[in-house]
């Protein structure tokens, strides 16, 4: 989709305004008595809100009963933001069931691996593969997209909301029943699948599809391939879902563009988003932070993820909160500035829309306690005149809109299946977190002030200088060869322990680890050092390892030791290697954790190594985050200032868009928590004089 489609969500239908930042909620008027609805549109248009997403939950308002429907509430409130010029973002209105559905066809409730049946009661209670649920849920859709396809207002379809939040995993019989076409699907035949999930192991032989079954609550650990292959069926089968609502959409309303919302985040892991993409119009992310050391460079992390999963195209941020939310153990407030920077964070990273979750904070319910846009407080108070401010800072960046992030000379690989493979039982350590290895690695860049992306295994690795694939765990046979043709082709690869060991059926790669990597690194590793929770070792550059170790034999005389253990069972022998192969680039290892502390110093190495250094200047490096936009003519230099305190630069050269006014001289000081944007010619340096 491109802003000159017939409809888009950046450029509002009830008026010519040109292309701008879409900025709004989740919009709930079925939580409030209908006095309130005007006074939020005029609240809205103060606000400076351009979108909201009407109808996530009303299934039991707009359904009351099986063959009694109540449209005219939800006519009355399109009608009523399309008359103050806001669009609309419409959902599907399928995510959380009534209870008559419920009542009337219980089999649509999920089951728990261990055999348990989610009752109704909260949301989203419904099997991805019951083909009642899918029954009604589409003559849903049908109903929603025959009434609405020709409102004004409508700029977009919300398919759902959040699929998978609550329901990924389902044991069901429906599940089952799914799973075995799913399998057959991707085996053929039962030999394959006995060959793949290695039945000959603990008599699991399968004569017969109807024999097999999801991972239900065994005995022992389960067949790692069957749980393999059952989480990405799942993911499958809620792709498939998303696909028959689009499917509705697309035959009814061809020119509305569809799009559901993704949750590229810490805490979400089921759902294989790289997948996903491709069956919807745009990408739409929802966000929340966890507070801790790194809870920014988490969201930036989030954010860069999301960006490459949108394939580099604009994409809309859904959801992220004003301030608290209600789910965490503590659910602590954002601090001033940190609403603005937040969601600019986003926008530095490709988002062409901000929105939160939600528009009024519920005075009821589950979520009562879940910031909003205008509190509970109401309009006068510190959250909705920061709401405001952003509405217009969003205004001044309008010429940003439509730009894409300007790609880094540096990427790290993220790899739903070796997250899926490292965190599952019976491992060599269950103190392996996947997410965490990655995300430290990220924090190593913010920390050096260079710019990363965050790919896929199927991203073309050629344009980057640098790539590192840590605990890149699951390595097929084809990947190991894409990663040689890489470093032969003059890339530098850096990766960890617990690389390269299994193909993607799970099957070892013999003859020692790091299995396909083996070759390509010129290290053999017999046998695995895993450390005990609270074990660390010392390195001989002065870093401390913790969770793993390896004892690392060179088979190559082309590798060279960038560091020793000194302590611990391996001391004396390589913790760090690096082959630099006579036709290429380089291939290293970094055998132990060395967390977000440890691991600049190794990777400020690496990218020397490979000439890649940061763009920002040196006393700005980590206290800055650093992202660039660019429309071709332009690019948008985003400054965000990642501490509590001012960062001051002697000499910029840009036109500011947004962000503290320049002192005389041409200096600038980022207030604590500030975020500038920066306008330059392409190809132009605005710190070429800062030294
Ligand atoms: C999710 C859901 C919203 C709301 C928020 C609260 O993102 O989509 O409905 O529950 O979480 O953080
Ligand atoms: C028991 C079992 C074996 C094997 C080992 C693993 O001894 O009898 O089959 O599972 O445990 O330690």
């Amino acid at each position: 989709m491109t802003p000159t489609s017939e409809r888009h969500w950046l450029r509002p239908t009830c008026d010519d305004r040109p292309a701008r930042f879409a900025y709004g909620a989740d919009y709930n008027p079925e939580q409030w008595p209908r006095e309130v609805w005007k006074e939020d549109v005029r609240l809205m248009r103060e606000a400076g809100v351009t979108v909201v997403s009407v109808a996530i939950f009303s299934w039991a308002r707009l359904q009351p009963a099986e063959d009694r429907w109540d449209f005219d509430w939800l006519d009355e409130v399109l009608d009523l933001l399309h008359s103050g010029g806001i669009s609309v973002d419409l959902a599907t209105a399928t995510a959380s069931p009534p209870p008559w559905l419920t009542t009337l066809h219980p089999e649509i409730l999920p089951v728990t691996h261990t055999g348990e049946t989610l009752s109704q009661g909260a949301r989203q209670h419904w099997r991805p593969t019951s083909p009642v649920f899918r029954r009604y849920a589409l003559r849903l859709v049908e109903a929603m997209a025959t009434r609405y396809a020709d409102h004004p207002a409508v700029v977009a379809w919300h398919i759902s909301n959040e699929l998978g939040c609550h329901n990924i995993y389902d044991y069901s019989d429906d599940a089952a029943r799914a799973f075995r076409d799913w399998l057959r699907t991707r085996y053929g035949t039962l030999d394959e699948l006995n060959r793949a999930w290695a039945t000959s192991f603990w008599s699991q032989y399968y004569g017969d599809w109807d024999q097999i079954q999801p991972p239900r609550l065994a005995a022992s650990h389960a067949n790692p391939t069957q749980q393999l292959d059952f989480k990405r069926f799942s993911s499958d089968a809620l792709r498939d879902y998303l696909r028959a609502e689009r499917d509705v959409l697309r035959r009814i309303t061809p020119d509305i563009p569809a799009t559901t919302n993704f949750m590229v985040m810490s805490g979400t892991k089921g759902m294989n988003y790289p997948d996903w993409a491709a069956e919807i119009d745009f990408v739409s992310n929802d966000h929340y932070t966890h507070p801790g050391p790194q809870r920014l460079d988490e969201l930036s992390f989030s954010a860069a993820l999301t960006h490459s999963i949108a394939q580099g195209r604009p994409w809309f941020l859904m959801e992220h909160s004003t301030s608290a939310v209600n789910w965490q153990p503590v659910n602590v407030a954002k601090r001033p500035g940190e609403l603005a920077r937040d969601s600019l964070l986003h926008v530095a990273h490709g988002a062409d829309a901000v929105c939160f979750f939600q528009w009024r904070q519920s005075a009821a319910g589950a979520e009562k306690h879940h910031s909003a846009m205008v509190p509970h407080a109401g309009p006068d108070s510190e959250v909705f005149r920061s709401v405001a401010e952003l509405g217009r800072t969003l205004e001044t960046l309008t010429p940003v809109t439509g730009s894409v992030r300007e790609p880094a000379r540096a990427a790290l690989v993220y790899d739903w299946d070796s997250w899926w493979a490292v965190e599952r039982d019976s491992q060599p350590s269950s103190l392996v977190d996947y997410r965490q290895e990655v995300l430290d690695w990220y924090s190593a860049f913010l920390s050096l002030g260079v710019r990363a992306d965050v790919v896929t295994t199927s991203a073309d690795l050629s344009g980057y200088d640098f790539v590192a694939a840590p605990l890149l765990h699951v390595v097929p046979t084809a990947l190991a060869g894409r990663l040689e043709a890489y470093v032969h082709g003059g890339g530098h690869l850096a990766t960890t322990y617990y690389a390269g060991v299994v193909d993607e059926n799970d099957h070892v790669h013999l003859g020692g680890y790091p299995g396909a990597l083996r070759d390509l690194l010129g290290i053999r590793i017999e046998e695995f050092g895993p450390l005990r929770d609270g074990e660390d070792v010392q390195l001989d550059d002065g870093a401390v390892g913790t969770v793993w170790t390896d004892r690392i034999d060179l088979t190559d005389p082309e590798v060279t030791v960038l560091a020793r253990y000194r302590t611990g069972d391996q001391a004396g022998r390589p913790a760090i290697t690096r082959r630099v192969p006579q036709d290429g680039g380089s291939a290293a290892y970094v055998s132990t954790r060395l967390g977000s502390q440890g691991l600049p110093d190794v990777l400020g190495r690496l990218l020397s190594g490979a000439g890649v250094r940061s763009e920002l200047p040196a006393h700005a490096r980590g206290r800055v985050e650093l992202t660039v936009r660019t429309d071709g003519s332009h690019a948008y230099w985003f400054l965000v200032n990642r501490t509590d305190e001012p960062v001051a630069f002697d000499t910029v050269d840009g036109e500011i868009l947004t962000g503290p006014t320049p002192v005389a001289g041409g200096g600038l000081t980022l207030p604590p928590r500030a975020v500038a944007v920066l306008r330059v010619a392409s190809g132009t340096d605005p710190f070429a004089q800062a030294g």
